[in-house]
Formats: C-alpha cells, sequence, structure tokens
C-alpha cells in the first residue's frame, strides 16, 4: 500500500510544567487522510502535545513541521495560517449570537472595500460548508437554541471556515449522546474522505476501535508506542495506556435475587427552580442485584439521589428502606437505615479536602461508641479503621495523615468507596463513581461493586456514562424529565435503543405508564 504523506511531523517535543514534564520528547506523525488517536490516561499530557501544535503552549525542546516545512508555531492564528484547527472540550461560543456571527467572528469577510461585514457571504459560505461535510447546522440558529451536539459542529465549521486541513479534537464525544456520538464519528469520516486529517484526543478504546486509523498512546508524558489500529486489540491498547494488565471485561456471575430492599413509589420531589424534577418515580430495589438508572443528565438523577439520602424534601410519594419509610427522616438516620452514599461530587460531598485521609475515613461515624470514649475521639481507634481500610482497598497515600487533597483522583474515590462500603449497608447508591478516573482506577471500582452485589447488597448505579451502566447493571431503568420511563435488561438492549429512551420515552413504551406527559 502507498504510504499517505506525512501532513504533521514533531519531534522530540519537550513542554514542562513546574514540577512536571507534560511532555517528554514525544515524536508525533499524523498522514494525510487519517484519523490518528492520541490515547491515554487522565494526565498523560495529550492536550498539552496538540496545544502546543495549535501554538498555545511554545515547548521547550524540539520541531514541529507542517507539510515537510519546518515551522515556529507561536500562536493559534499561525496555527490556523497553517491549516491547522482545533475543537476543544469547552466551546468557546458566544451565546446570543447566530451559529454564522460565531464563526465569522474575527475572520469577518468585508464588503465595500472592507468598510462592512458581509454578512450575507458568510450565511452562504456556512451553508455550503455544512451541506458539504454533512454537518446538519442552521447557519441563522441562535447558539442558545442548539444543542450541545449542534454546537460542536459550529466549532467544526469554525475550523473549516478559516480553512483548516488539520483537525484536531480534544475529547469530543464527553460531552454527547449515543446518538449525537454516531453522528459525529460519520462527520470525521466525511472530513478525512475529503481529504482532511484528524487527530482525535481520547481515552474510550471503543471509539478508536470504532473510527481511528492509527494510534498513539501517551502515558506520563512519553510516546509508549505508536501502531495501526487493525493490528491492535482493546485489552493491548488498555495494556499499553495503563502499563500493566488490565481485565476489560468484568467477571459478573448471574444475579442471585433476593427481597426488596429499597422501595421508591410515586416520588414527586422539587428541583432547584421549584418545579418538580421528580414526577412520580417509581423502581424497586433487590438484594443481590445492580440496578442502574440511565439518563441524560439533569433528568432529576442528582435529586433523587438527594431524596434518597435525605438531603432534599419529599413532597409526596414514599422512600421505604427493608420495608420502613424513611420520607422524612434526617440524612444520618437515613444513613443508619441502611443507605450508603458514593457521591457525585466527590470534592464537595464525599470528602473534606484538608483533613488527612484518617479522619475522612470517620466523617458519618465518628460518634460511635467505636471511635467515640466518653464524649473524646478516640484517635488511636480512628487511626486503626483508617489503616485498615487504606490496605484494604489500595488507596495509595503516603500516610494516613495526609490530607485528602493531596491524592489523585482515583485514590480519592477509592476512599470514600473504602468507608462506604464499610459502613455494612443494605443498599449502596454509586453515582457517576468512575466519572474522571482512569481505567486502572474504573476496574478496581468496578470489581468492588460487583463485589457488593455478590455479597447480597443492593447497589443503585446512577450514571450518564452508557458504556459503565450496561457493563455493570443487572437490569437497567431509564429517568426521563423525572421518571422511570422503561426498564430493560443489559443483555436485551443496547447503546442505540437505550439512547432513544434516554432522549424521547414516547418511541417506547413501558415503563410507569405516564404517557400523559406534559
Ligand atoms: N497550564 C498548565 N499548568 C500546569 N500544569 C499543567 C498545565 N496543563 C497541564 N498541566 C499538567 O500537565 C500534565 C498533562 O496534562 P494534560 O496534557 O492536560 O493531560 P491529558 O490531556 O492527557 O489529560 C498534567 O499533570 C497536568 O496537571
Ligand atoms: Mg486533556
Amino acid at each position: 500500500m502507498e504510504q499517505a504523506k506525512t501532513v504533521v511531523e514533531m519531534r522530540n517535543i519537550t513542554k514542562r510544567f513546574p514540577g512536571i514534564v507534560a511532555n517528554d520528547s514525544v515524536n508525533f506523525k499524523l498522514r494525510k487522510g487519517e484519523i490518528h488517536a492520541l490515547l491515554g490516561e487522565n494526565g498523560a499530557g495529550k492536550s498539552t502535545l496538540m496545544n502546543v501544535l495549535f501554538g498555545l503552549y511554545q515547548p521547550e525542546e524540539g520541531e514541529i513541521f507542517v507539510n515537510g516545512q519546518q515551522v515556529v508555531i507561536d500562536g493559534p492564528n499561525k496555527a490556523i495560517k497553517l491549516g491547522i484547527g482545533m475543537v476543544h472540550q469547552h466551546f468557546k461560543l458566544v451565546h446570543p449570537f447566530t451559529v454564522t456571527e460565531n464563526i465569522i467572528l474575527g475572520s469577518e469577510p468585508r464588503k465595500w472595500m472592507g468598510l462592512a461585514v458581509d454578512k450575507k457571504q458568510a450565511y452562504e459560505k456556512v451553508n455550503q460548508l455544512s451541506k458539504q461535510y454533512g454537518l446538519n447546522v442552521d447557519p441563522y440558529a441562535k447558539i442558545d437554541e442548539i444543542s450541545v451536539g449542534m454546537q460542536q459542529r459550529v466549532e467544526i465549521l469554525k475550523t473549516l471556515y478559516r480553512g483548516a486541513d488539520i483537525l484536531i479534537f480534544d475529547e469530543p464525544t464527553a460531552v454527547l449522546t449515543p446518538q449525537e456520538i454516531g453522528e459525529l464519528l460519520v462527520i470525521m469520516r466525511n472530513l478525512v474522505g475529503q481529504g482532511k486529517s484528524i487527530v482525535l484526543i481520547t481515552h474510550k478504546l471503543k471509539e478508536i476501535m470504532a473510527i481511528a486509523d492509527s494510534v498513539t498512546i501517551v502515558r506520563r508524558g512519553k510516546v509508549i508506542d505508536s501502531l495501526p489500529v487493525a493490528g491492535t486489540n482493546p485489552n493491548q491498547l488498555a495494556e499499553k495506556m495503563v502499563g500493566r494488565e488490565v481485565s476489560l471485561k468484568l467477571d459478573k456471575k448471574v444475579a442471585v435475587l433476593g427481597e426488596p430492599i429499597l422501595e421508591v413509589d410515586n416520588l414527586v420531589v422539587k428541583g432547584r427552580q421549584g418545579l418538580n424534577a421528580l414526577n412520580g418515580t417509581s423502581f424497586v430495589l433487590r438484594r443481590g442485584e445492580i440496578l442502574g438508572i440511565a439518563g441524560v443528565e439533569g433528568n432529576g438523577q442528582s435529586e433523587l439521589i438527594e431524596a434518597l439520602t435525605g438531603l432534599r424534601p419529599v413532597s409526596s410519594g414514599s422512600i421505604k428502606v427493608a420495608g420502613a419509610d424513611v420520607v422524612g427522616e434526617k440524612p444520618r438516620a437515613i444513613s443508619e437505615a441502611g443507605i450508603s452514599l458514593i457521591p457525585e461530587d466527590r470534592h464537595k460531598h464525599g470528602l473534606v479536602l484538608d483533613f488527612p485521609v484518617r479522619d475522612n475515613m470517620v466523617l458519618e461515624t465518628y460518634y460511635q461508641p467505636q471511635f467515640n470514649k466518653r464524649g473524646f475521639l478516640d484517635y488511636e481507634a480512628i487511626g486503626k479503621h483508617a489503616e485498615r481500610l487504606v490496605k484494604d482497598f489500595d488507596v495509595r497515600t503516603p500516610s494516613i495523615m495526609t490530607d485528602a487533597r493531596a491524592l489523585s483522583g482515583g485514590n480519592q474515590q477509592k476512599a470514600i468507596i473504602a468507608r462506604e462500603v464499610d459502613k455494612n449497608p443494605e443498599v449502596l447508591i454509586a453515582a457517576q463513581p468512575t466519572r474522571g478516573l482512569d481505567v486502572g482506577a474504573i476496574e478496581f471500582i468496578h470489581k468492588r461493586l460487583v463485589e457488593q452485589r455478590n455479597m447480597g447488597k443492593a447497589v443503585l448505579l446512577v450514571s450518564y456514562e452508557l458504556d459503565e451502566i450496561m457493563q455493570l447493571s443487572d437490569r437497567i431503568a431509564v429517568i426521563y424529565e423525572g421518571r422511570i420511563v422503561g426498564e430493560v435488561k443489559p443483555s436485551e438492549t443496547n447503546d442505540q435503543e437505550l439512547g432513544l429512551m434516554m432522549t424521547d420515552y414516547k418511541q417506547k413504551q413501558g415503563g410507569a405508564g405516564n404517557e400523559q406527559a406534559d
């Protein structure tokens, strides 16, 4: 096969930040017409390398060649001149403006000898580009009125409008629904089909297998390998990314269901704006199962968790733990009734960052007799307790006296899980338990959750990650606008069906019979 020409070559790029070498003598080559994935865990140095290519950072060492010519990219304007465009993780759009106004911002076409902006020409060009690459963007729509997926396409159009031939996407699927991800992959294929070249930054193996032609793996700032995707597999990639063997498949034996332990009936709860966030939510969770709550963020998940843990008042309906209604009880009483929570936001609700790991291990139990002697905290007992949890849950910390703040995200999360599981709850609520964590930590946490379920505990998994829901759950309940609109088994559904249920429940009957939505 004929080798396509190299459009970008980065040689021995080193970029340092105080205390860290983000890119350590990195070599990277992008060929014309390919989708090249840049794979690595959080903090591996992926964004830094591409920010260097886009001129946002200046490397301390190394050379860059674009189309065979050595270049110095001293800012994004230079990158754009060289035909490089970047779609960032966080969009930079002006909301009250239209799509086209955003796209031309900073490079307005002029008429009347440069005295006025030629909007008509701009709208036409945006429309033409949108058609050419199958982006399906309305050039006249206001940014306020379009979905996140559409906003991302506006960012893509912006790079194309400025003449980009080399497009960098930084974790583009993180903010998208399953349908939108499918559409984005088609768009990327369209782009390379018409001669563009793409760098796709991601830590999702599934995406790489689905779309990329080649992959470069980085770990702790260094390139580990660069190879064609056709000759590799997810396990091999995971191993290179993490630096040790990882099992991607969970060993899950068949669930042994016990009696119902959490019964939520017709729950109505007000949200932040005073409107109903839960509109009659009902479901049952049994011992020995993992029930996954799937849904697009903002459909009542946070309010459900808050209501279940006593942090948000319930307007009507009931929550029964082992048969006893806990509605109206204080959080401590609910915790004692057997509900434990691995919270959504581990910094705000999971840990006190300025406390040592030791104290964080007894945040909710310090008043109990085993940690308390005649009204004084028994630090010896608390210390022993913390040492044991740190060891059992492989929390990597220099000592139990280290502040929680100093731990990595994965180790902070392990510490929370250790504490919550050790309370020996009836029901363990895991809210986004692996958000932002790397493959190694995800593997560990998933195993612990399955272990709890195998021990006969009930696990309620609330996650926006469909892969996680599909992998862990024994049963999936889909939440949409505060109602459970359907229940399915992972083995009997797929991403597409779940995606439909998550966005427009009318496509799927079943659920709690709430057909006359408002
Ligand atoms: N502007 C910055 N200042 C200081 N440190 C940074 C900066 N940007 C990134 N880093 C550090 O560099 C390392 C690589 O980060 P990054 O390139 O963002 O990783 P990735 O995109 O692979 O998750 C991390 O340790 C990160 O904390
Ligand atoms: Mg990044």
